[in-house]
């Protein structure tokens, strides 16, 4: 596209000019330290900035109140230390011509309150919150009072920090939950009538707007329609918007559809993979028409043809792409150089924002550097000497290494052993709902051809078929092979979840399946097994029903199983499977009381315990290598060249890396060939 692409032209947001219209939406990746942005933040943002994006908004709800306790290392804005901070982040995206603003919220009901100081958490009424479970108190006089200060407080420091701007966080979080029916029962005068649900946010807004002057940037991430008979109606949402769009004040409005009280309704707000692309972008194309003020929205608006046409056709001002950005911060300058087929496309997996509710850093899937930019490149350099490699399996994480080897300039051959790439993503990709995930073999794939890397497939390499090609470095992908739980007997009469998800064994129900992984194999097993009719029980050795899954990636197996009566099990173990007649008998035990057995008489008994790594030619090769197969450790997390010398007699440098060494998932498959080849 050349620059009359709609994508690339700039928008003017009162005095400020954005450069095209892709924006990142705010979203808190975690990678905060004590509720700062230090160095991993900058530099995160710094990626997208340097990539061309017109505008990130940093933070995911940074909050503006110590009340409002962190729910996922939200950063601080109540304190003043965060204006260098951010004054360093902004300095650094300004090089690159790109805006920084930031997100403020109170949290209200959507925290806990055993964080941070230990305060109570509040909410206009004491209604819980089933996805944080804290059972708020009701804000008083004087909660208000402070809380209407310290937005207006954090708004001065944003200012302060040379930021472009701030949104104002409005669903799901405490000045919306005023808004909502739902959410507020109150008999004052901030309950019942719309303007007497309105007075906070209006003192809130007003507060802020006077700390900050008329000139600064004030934008409203607002909820127009939270999609739920209790909750904020469409009518009432875009009366709102309405409102502050005529009032002056707002000079942006970043819409929200739905609402988040719980993951299955947070799903489609963020819808995943295998749901509807942008499913509320004409909605927030009506609150633009109504508004009559810029217009900013982002969900699952995945892919660049869907974002010029959100501009095109003029439902928005701005297009958030904010997973895509985290599986490839350089859209704008790839679609500018005319390079959008390179674009790494988000698939939609959703663990980057999985990780954060479960505790841990924002990690794309298939994008390995993110989060890691101090670390790892998004660009790879070349390495001062071309070098021949072999590379044996084509699954993520050898498509990966060789992509990465062939950037760094060396010579790379692939073996793979069937006739098709992608490893264990052809197994997954069989569950129809999680398709999209092919995108991390097929833009790979791409990638190798633009980069001129040869695959054999149909060759399965023994030692003496990858010392013919006379490597210099010899990468060993090879993945694993389903394994099963050791059992007391019957281990004979078992199928694995492989079996069920590759079609090889059709469901026969009714079915006892036994996760020993808990994550998404098993899940995506008892998912075939569930549609295809097949009466289901799941049964689980943990306290939590797959706890390797997160919430988003949860809710699309919740629902089956809750429309076709899976019965979920935890707490228990298979112990053992019997023939019976012509069915089995799975004996059940608790790692509670070993005296307690219970039996099923099931048709099937299908088991999940992840993979046992393949091994073969990583073994053989071994005593042939310079290294030994030996990795430094240290010297690989501190980035040095992390294969020792053991045997000068050694032909090559051999590494292993996936599920080779043993069975994880896509991203740490991933991740062992980015940090490795990058450093050979
Ligand atoms: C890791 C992560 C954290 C998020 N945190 C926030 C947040 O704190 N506040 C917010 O308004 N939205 C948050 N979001 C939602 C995003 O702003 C955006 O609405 C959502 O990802 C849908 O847009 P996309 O399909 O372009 O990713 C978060 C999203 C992700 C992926
Ligand atoms: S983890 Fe999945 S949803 Fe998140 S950015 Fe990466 S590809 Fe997109």
């Amino acid at each position: 596209m050349s620059s009359n692409d709609p994508l690339l032209q700039p928008f003017k947001l009162k005095h400020l000019t954005l450069k095209n219209r892709l924006m990142s939406t705010a979203h808190e990746p975690a990678y905060s330290e004590g509720g700062m942005p230090t160095d991993r933040y900058r530099l995160y943002h710094r990626e997208k900035a340097k990539g061309g994006i017109a505008l990130t908004m940093t933070a995911g709800s940074a909050v503006v109140s110590s009340d409002s306790p962190p729910a996922f290392g939200n950063l601080h804005a109540y304190r003043d230390e965060i204006v260098p901070w951010l004054k360093a982040l902004a300095d650094d995206c300004h090089e690159f011509g790109a805006a920084v603003m930031i997100q403020l919220t109170h949290l209200g009901r959507r925290t806990g309150w055993s964080k941070g100081d230990w305060l109570p958490v509040l909410a206009p009424s004491p209604i819980r919150e089933p996805a944080h479970r804290a059972f708020p108190k009701e804000a008083e006089d004087w909660d208000l009072d402070r809380i209407v200060k310290d937005y207006a407080d954090a708004a001065a420091r944003m200012q302060a920090a040379g930021l472009d701007g701030i949104e104002i966080e409005a669903y799901g979080h405490l000045l919306d939950s005023f808004w909502s029916p739902a959410t507020n029962h109150r008999d004052d005068e901030y309950g019942g009538s719309l303007d007497n649900r309105m007075r906070f946010s209006n003192r809130v807004i007003d507060a802020v707007r006077e700390a900050v002057g008329p000139d600064f940037i004030v934008g409203l991430r607002l909820v127009a329609d939270e999609d739920w008979s209790k909750g904020l109606s469409k009518k009432e949402g875009i009366d709102i918007a309405g409102r502050y769009a005529r009032s002056g004040k707002v000079d942006f409005l970043n819409v929200i559809r739905g609402h988040i009280d719980h993951d299955a309704a947070l799903n489609d707000v963020i819808p995943i993979q295998g749901m509807r692309s942008a499913p509320h972008l004409d909605f927030a194309g009506d609150v633009r028409q109504a508004a009559g003020i810029p217009v900013f929205h982002a969900a699952r608006i995945g892919d660049v043809a869907t974002a010029r046409h959100a501009i095109a056709e003029g439902k928005l001002d701005m297009v958030g792409m904010t997973r895509p950005h985290i599986a490839d911060p350089h859209i704008a300058n790839k679609v500018m150089r005319g390079a959008e087929a390179s674009i790494r496309p988000c698939v939609g997996a959703t663990y980057c924002l999985d990780r954060i509710y479960e505790g841990g850093e924002a990690l794309c899937i298939h994008n390995a550097a993110t989060g890691r930019e101090g670390e790892l490149p998004h660009d790879i350099e070349r390495a001062e000497k071309s070098r021949r490699a072999v590379v044996v399996g084509a699954g993520p994480a050898g498509l990966e290494a060789a992509r990465v080897l062939a950037e760094r300039g060396h010579q790379v051959i692939v073996l793979e052993a069937t006739g098709d790439a992608g490893g264990q993503i052809n197994l997954l990709v069989r569950n129809p709902r999680r398709r999209e995930m092919v995108g991390i073999t097929d833009w790979r794939l791409s990638e190798l051809e633009r980069l001129g890397v040869e695959i054999r497939y149909n060759t399965y390499a023994e030692a003496a078929d990858v010392l013919a090609l006379a490597p210099d470095l010899v990468v060993v992908a090879t993945g694993g092979f389903a394994q099963s739980p050791s059992l007391e007997a019957g281990e004979e009469l078992v199928t694995s979840s492989w079996d069920i998800l590759s079609g090889t064994v059709k469901p026969s129900g009714p079915v006892l399946l036994f996760d020993d992984n808990g994550g998404h194999p098993g899940m995506s097993a008892a998912e075939v097994i569930a549609t295809s009719g097949a009466e289901l029980e799941l049964v689980s050795p943990e306290r939590f029903f797959a706890p390797e899954m997160g919430g988003m990636n949860h809710v699309p197996y919740a629902k089956v199983f809750a429309e076709k009566n899976v019965r979920v099990t935890i707490n228990t173990r298979l112990v053992s499977v019997r023939r019976e007649g012509n069915g089995l008998v799975a004996v059940l035990g608790s790692d509670y009381s070993a005296s307690t057995l219970t039996e099923r008489r099931v048709a099937q008994v299908v088991v999940e315990h992840g993979t046992v790594a393949n091994t073969d030619v990583y073994l053989e090769m071994k005593a042939g290598s310079r290294n030994l197969g030996a990795v430094d450790y240290k010297a690989l997390i501190g980035r040095r060249m992390p294969l020792p010398l053991k045997n000068e007699a050694g032909g090559y440098d051999l590494i292993r890396i996936g599920d080779a060494i043993s069975g994880r998932n896509i991203h740490a498959a991933i991740y062992d060939a980015l940090r490795y080849c990058t450093l050979l």
